[in-house]
């Protein structure tokens, strides 16, 4: 006879069967009860989201109290700290459902801006907290400003966040948002660029990055049941993140260890995750080019940043055709009036596209690998589309002192052009040889000339193990103490803003006519002032310039727009002076900060070493070997 618990095990045994049947593991049976549901974790992170606006908005009104009664320096630096570090916990949903609130009110650059949308110039100044970290850790302070700003955050706070908490996220938000922060942590957070009186930048990145970690958590039950290993890499790369950020201070930082350890691997493995999930991202979505690569595995990848989006030429199948004729007439001087000038005789490939002379025309010629990842060109960033620039050069006096119509008719005479045009825009025979295609065949050449191939370039994204000593210590000044990557942000190591990647910015360095250490005198280009963009005219875009990439450097000697530093040395000990105020031209906007840096020779010569490994241009280094013939004009076949 069966004893009942002999029953009791068969059943046991004959559901475990049954469930077997059913696909199911032993494991599972044994398993603790399951994680909870994806929206349970979702609904945790709003729950957070709100409760560290709540502890946002009690810690201003705590920090505007203590302004207003002035209370001492030290409480109001505290209270300060403590507001940010709080802010930087919803900083990846804030930035993510509002950039613009959080820019203009809350942690915006402490610059004055212009008032976008409004014909006439409308000059807005800061406020928030990159404000109030200057006044807050000033060495004496303002009680009024403080208790104003404070008082105006608070304000904006209680209007924002009843808006924020109501909110309704959805998983795809929440990843998003944080591989911005990723983003944004890196290139910004970890370089000081919001924190310039405090330099509390660590601690901050450090509670941003707790806040994004304990986000994962809930998430991350579910994908190690899919994938243990991508699981085990992103909190790896939490875990070592934080170690980093807990010991290091501002100056020693070790921020190359920083992006390989945790800002590339975060990078890469959230989209893996969010896949598995199933969460719907925008990268599914081809048709929206967007700056950033959702899929880029590495902020030094040369796909981070997505060409499309910049150079706004539609994608078609002979995109390679037009690039090749676009090269062609890159490097023919038949499209100048005296057939004496290409566009090449000023951005020579040999000189990563620079020509050496402090003036070519007025200005120092930029480099143009990469020239099209920016929003704007031109050092006073007066043209948008790439395909425009051309005009510029065709029609002045001092370059092809031509026209559209005179080059139209000479490429006309010449049956390889007529064909190749024919090829390259059999899509639009209506305007197969014409101003525009000319335009547009050398747009889509300067638009692929690009880099991201440097030795730096392949170390960061862990191609190669080797690196020069001095390139490390060298990326961690530029980043850090010497805050260059403050305005001359990574990957592209130009003003263009991460970590949206859409805009670009001048800056006032009071550069000097020529030089001398004392008593200089301020360039006289006006800058951007005098761009012809009414909205440029604003007082605080006099002598203000596009802050041009450092790569390649090594070749684009003279620097800065009227070329008047011959060496690199020169450049950093400008910039360790102060920049204009240091050499005896003020400027009262200068956007680069007073104070010396303080470098010492070998920390100049570090930078120096890091600017150096940026150089990829030799793999652009090539022109046509032959350029097309005109049968028609036999003259104009020795042309070089
Ligand atoms: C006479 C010398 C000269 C010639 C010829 C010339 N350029 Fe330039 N180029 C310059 C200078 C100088 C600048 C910067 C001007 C400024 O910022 O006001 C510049 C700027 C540019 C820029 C903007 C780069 C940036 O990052 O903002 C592009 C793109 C460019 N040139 C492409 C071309 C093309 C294409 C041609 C031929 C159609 C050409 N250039 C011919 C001297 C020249
Ligand atoms: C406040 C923003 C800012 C900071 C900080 C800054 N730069 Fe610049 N940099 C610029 C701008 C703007 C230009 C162009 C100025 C001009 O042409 O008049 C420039 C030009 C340069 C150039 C010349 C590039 C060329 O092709 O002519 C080099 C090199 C350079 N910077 C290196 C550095 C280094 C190294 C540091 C840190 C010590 C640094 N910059 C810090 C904004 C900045």
């Amino acid at each position: 006879m069966r004893t009942l618990t002999d029953l009791g095990r068969f059943a046991a045994f004959s559901t475990l069967f049954l469930l077997l049947g059913h696909g199911l593991s032993v494991r599972n049976l044994l398993a603790p009860p399951p994680e909870p549901r994806l929206e349970v974790v979702l609904a945790g992170v709003q729950q957070q989201f709100r409760t560290d606006l709540d502890t946002l908005l009690l810690t201003v009104a705590e920090y505007a109290e203590a302004a207003a009664v002035g209370a001492p320096a030290s409480t109001l630096r505290t209270l300060h700290l403590r507001s940010r570090l709080h802010f930087k916990r919803c900083e990846y949903l804030l930035e993510y459902i509002e950039p613009e609130t959080v820019k203009r009110y809350l942690n915006g650059a402490p610059l004055p801006k212009i008032e976008p949308g409004v014909p006439e110039v409308v000059v807005v100044e800061p406020v928030g907290l990159q404000v109030l970290d200057e006044l807050a850790f000033a060495d004496s302070l303002d009680y009024g400003a403080l208790g104003e700003q404070t008082r105006l955050l608070y304000r904006t706070l209680t209007k924002v966040i009843p808006y924020m908490q109501g909110r309704r996220l959805q998983h795809r938000h929440v990843f998003e948002a944080a591989r911005e922060e990723v983003i944004r942590m890196f290139t910004l957070g970890v370089t000081g660029f919001d924190t310039p009186g405090s330099i509390a930048a660590l601690p901050e990145a450090l509670a941003s990055l707790e806040r994004l970690e304990a986000v994962y958590i809930g998430y991350g039950a579910h994908v190690a049941r899919g994938d243990a290993a991508l699981d085990e890499t992103i909190r790896t790369a939490f875990r070592e993140g934080r170690k980093l950020l807990r010991v290091a201070d501002f100056d020693t930082f070790d921020r190359l260890a920083f992006l390989q350890l945790t800002a590339d691997p975060l990078l890469a493995a959230l989209p893996r995750a969010q896949a598995l999930l199933g969460i719907e991202s925008v990268a599914d979505d081809k048709r929206l080019a967007r700056p950033v690569n959702q899929l880029a595995t590495s902020l030094f990848a040369p796909d981070f940043l997505n060409a499309d989006y910049y150079d706004r030429l539609s994608d078609s199948p002979y995109d390679a055709e037009r690039r090749a004729l676009g090269e062609l007439l890159f490097f023919d001087p038949v499209l100048s009036e005296e057939l004496s000038m290409s566009c090449a005789s000023c951005h020579r490939p040999e000189l990563a596209f620079t020509d050496g002379k402090a003036l070519s025309v007025r200005r120092n010629a930029p480099t143009l690998v990469n020239s099209v990842y920016a929003e704007r060109y031109f050092y006073d960033l007066r043209e948008e589309f790439l395909e425009r620039q051309a005009r510029h050069v065709v029609m002045d006096a001092h370059e092809f002192a031509t026209d559209f119509g005179s080059i139209e008719a000479r490429l006309r005479q010449s049956d390889t052009y007529r064909l190749l045009f024919d090829s390259a825009y059999a899509d639009q025979p209506q305007y197969a040889l014409s101003a525009w295609s000319v335009s547009d065949a050398l747009a889509h050449y300067v638009s692929n000339l690009r880099g991201f191939d440097s030795a730096f370039d392949r170390y960061a994204r862990g191609e190669t193990e080797v690196l020069e000593p001095g390139v490390r210590r060298g990326f961690n000044l530029f980043m850090g103490k010497a805050a260059c990557g403050s305005c001359h942000f990574a990957p592209t190591f130009s003003g263009l803003v991460p970590p949206f990647y859409r805009e670009n910015e001048s800056e006032v360095l009071g550069v000097p006519a020529a030089v001398r250490w004392e008593g200089a005198a301020v360039d006289p280009d006006p800058g951007r002032i005098a761009s012809g963009r009414p909205e440029d005219e604003a007082y605080f875009h006099a002598y203000a310039f596009k802050t041009p990439t450092v790569r390649n450097v090594t070749v684009t000697a003279p620097y800065m727009h009227n070329g008047v530093y011959l060496t690199l040395a020169e450049v950093l000990d400008f910039y360790n002076r102060g920049g204009g105020k240091g050499i005896g031209i003020y400027l009262e906007h200068q956007t680069l900060p007073f104070d010396s840096l303080g470098l010492t020779a070998p920390e100049m010569a570090d930078i120096v070493t890091f600017m150096e490994s940026l150089t990829d241009y030799k793999q652009l280094d090539h022109r046509p070997t032959e350029l097309p013939r005109f049968e028609r004009r036999a003259e104009w076949n020795g042309r070089n």
